[in-house]
């Protein structure tokens, strides 16, 4: 796995990416808990772990009933879970790949879901009708350049009165060394307008390799993302830092049991994971 810091043009970027994307569908199909989604109790972890933050904002502490936009919902899972709460969900994904293996396993559980194969930075223009809540969540908006641009379509998406719910790898966290046995910088948390170029064969998730193993992301400190909502006209009104992480990004952090993964106790204290955001549509 290497690390260059490049410019690059967003189509150039989003299409490299996208066939990334495309190609670790397999290897996550046989990596995330595809098979327990057939009990119609069960939620996957992540959408587990949100619901609690999320439904205090919505109108009757339910998604029943309620219009949701899923935003780069890969293949599925969170949506899905996300549909068993009774809401009437659109899936959004630039993958086919991802997109096709979404649509498979909401076909398999006889749920109803609406899938729109668009970048999410053209969102608002590809997807019909507006929304109740927009909910991303976990390896999101580090694949995007331009975050203005994004929260100008999450924005447009939702409904007045409509609730946006965020929660992903922290700033903090990504600037981190995740060979190293203890907590080191390696990485940059304030951009220069670069991108990040990776060329990494593996994923986060499974065995296998990709064909193509090149993708670009982008550092996106925390005031980037809190200040492109609120230009977006967005009301802040939940900011929380978590001590764990739904993925094992370092080999030194352990599994704390339930799907999560924490640094070892003495670091505990030390560096945010996540950061989960809650924001309104006047
Ligand atoms: C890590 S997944 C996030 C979803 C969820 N946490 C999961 O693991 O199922 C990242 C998703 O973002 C999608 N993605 C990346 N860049 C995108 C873009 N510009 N427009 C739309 N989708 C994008 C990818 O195809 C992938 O499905």
């Amino acid at each position: 796995m290497s690390m260059d810091h490049v410019s690059v043009d967003w189509d150039r970027a989003r299409d490299t990416n996208r066939a990334n994307w495309d190609d670790r569908v397999p290897m996550h199909e046989g990596a995330y808990a595809v098979d327990e989604l057939s009990d119609p109790a069960h939620r996957s972890d992540v959408v587990r772990d949100d619901l609690p933050v999320l439904t205090p904002w919505l109108p009757d502490g339910t998604l029943a009933d309620l219009d949701v936009c899923h935003l780069q919902c890969h293949i599925g899972t969170d949506t899905v879970s996300l549909a068993r709460e009774g809401a009437r969900l659109t899936g959004v994904d630039f993958s086919p790949a991802a997109l096709a293996s979404a649509a498979g396993l909401a076909t398999r559980l006889g749920l109803d879901v609406t899938w729109v194969e668009t970048d999410v930075l053209d969102a608002r223009a590809a997807v019909t009708g507006d929304f109740d809540v927009v909910y991303t969540s976990i390896g999101t908006i580090c694949w995007l350049a331009d975050l203005d641009r994004w929260a100008a379509q999450v924005a447009g998406l939702l409904r007045p009165g409509g609730v946006f719910f965020i929660r992903d790898g922290h700033p903090a966290l990504y600037a981190l060394d995740e060979t190293a046995d203890e907590l080191v910088t390696r990485y940059r948390y304030f951009p220069d307008g670069t991108a990040q170029q990776w060329d990494d064969a593996g994923t986060y998730a499974g065995d296998g390799t990709v064909a193509n193993t090149r993708t670009f992301e982008w550092p996106h400190p925390l005031s980037e993302i809190v200040n492109a909502l609120l230009d977006a006209g967005l009301r802040l009104r939940r900011l929380d830092e978590g001590r764990t992480l739904p993925w094992r990004f370092s080999p030194r952090m352990e599994d704390t049991g339930d799907g999560s993964w924490a640094w070892p106790d003495a670091d505990r204290d030390r560096v945010p994971l996540t950061y989960t955001i809650v924001a309104t549509r006047d």
